[in-house]
């Protein structure tokens, strides 16, 4: 297949024009990926099972694990939903468009091949004006996982995208970088209190703000991840470099010491290392390590917005590198922070250590 890409600045006078080919694609059963706010998505004709079944194709996505459909307008809703729980009015007032996605009992319009046959639909309405713009063009409701390879590293870039999915999808829309960097809060709403099913750009603490009781998503850690390490099960790898990883929590003096014994080992035996770090610690770290391994700072611990806008495109960074072992430090759970943990976490398949 061939694979169009297409540059836009939204910036440029009439920039959404360069959107009007993409979307009659999407329309006539193609699949376009494209920037959303959080991560590249993507997207098919919500509508249409034949191009639904496209994406799991392109994705190599197990069909037992449904997709969010992405509107542009929240009265595309009640379409899509039936008996919306009295929460959403809330929640939509207050997060969209933005990066929550709501969980809701399903209309008939639904296909199966959508929800994976689950009687709930995941709806979102995502804020960026690329996403934004080219759903309404296409006026039709558009299903979308993200836009990697599945298990691999989400997408931020339009070169990740192209990387994953040259040669099977129809077009890839490059719209820059992804800026929230973690995907979208999934939040169950057919349950009293709601509950996270997947930590994201929406915090749970602003959840909180709105709904007053909110069940979190417990951080998994190898205690709730049976079979990691031990058997580790592709299952529990998602967000995966191919690089083995390893992650490291306590005080940062112990952790860059703990760190920087076991990267020293690993050069000395030849092993290509890659280490995690962030801009407050980077300096607890022998600068002799900085020669043999590739070091990347995730960004600052006073903006933990920084740690997840760039924490999938440097587990890609490593990769494209060559590294073959990545050791990270933690992050606090707070906030962003609980995402930023839940996809370390997962990258590294429960490989934790705890000083
Ligand atoms: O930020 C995002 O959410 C991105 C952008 C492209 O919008 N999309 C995304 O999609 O991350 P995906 O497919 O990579 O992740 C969707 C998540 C999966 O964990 C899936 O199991 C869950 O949402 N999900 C979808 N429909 C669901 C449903 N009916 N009930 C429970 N979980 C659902
Ligand atoms: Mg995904």
């Amino acid at each position: 297949m061939r694979t169009q890409i297409i540059k836009v600045d939204t910036n440029a006078t009439d920039w959404d024009k360069q959107l009007d080919q993409a979307a009659e694609i999407l329309r006539s059963g193609g699949l376009v990926a494209f920037p959303t706010e959080t991560v590249y998505g993507l997207g098919a004709n919500a509508l249409d099972e034949t191009a639904v079944e496209a994406i799991y194709r392109a994705k190599g996505r197990p069909s037992d694990n449904p997709l969010i459909v992405h509107i542009a307008d929240t009265a595309a809703v009640k379409d899509l939903a039936d008996n919306t729980p009295q929460t959403a009015q809330a929640l939509m007032d207050t997060f969209w468009p933005g990066p929550l996605t709501l969980i809701m009992p399903r209309s008939s319009l639904v296909p199966d091949i959508v929800t994976a046959g689950l009687d709930t639909v995941a709806v979102r309405m995502p804020s960026h004006p690329i996403a934004s713009a080219l759903i309404k063009k296409a006026g039709v409701p558009v299903a979308a996982p993200s836009a990697n390879s599945s298990g691999k590293p989400s997408p931020t870039l339009a070169k990740h995208v192209i990387e994953d999915l040259m040669g099977k999808v129809d077009v890839i829309i490059d719209g820059g970088n992804a800026e929230v960097g973690v995907e979208s809060t999934v939040l169950d709403i057919t349950v009293t209190p709601p509950v996270i099913l997947r930590p994201g750009g929406v915090t749970l603490e602003q959840l909180q703000s709105v709904l007053g009781d909110v069940v979190g998503s417990p951080v998994p850690d190898t205690a709730e991840m049976p079979g990691t390490p031990k058997s580790p099960g592709m299952k529990y790898r998602h967000y995966s470099p191919k690089a083995m990883m390893l992650l490291v929590e306590g005080a940062p003096e112990q952790v860059a010491a703990e760190i920087s014994k076991r990267a020293e080992l690993y050069c000395r035996e030849g092993t290509a290392v890659g280490i995690l770090v962030t801009d407050e610690t980077a300096a607890l770290y022998e600068p002799s390590l900085y020669s043999c391994c590739k070091v990347l700072s995730l960004g600052s611990r006073k903006d933990p917005n920084t740690l997840a806008s760039n924490l999938f495109r440097c587990l890609r960074e490593f990769d494209e590198k060559g590294v073959e072992v990545i050791m990270a430090e933690t992050t606090d759970v707070k906030g962003i922070g609980q995402a930023v943990m839940n996809r370390l976490i997962k990258a590294a398949g429960g490989n934790i250590i705890k000083l």
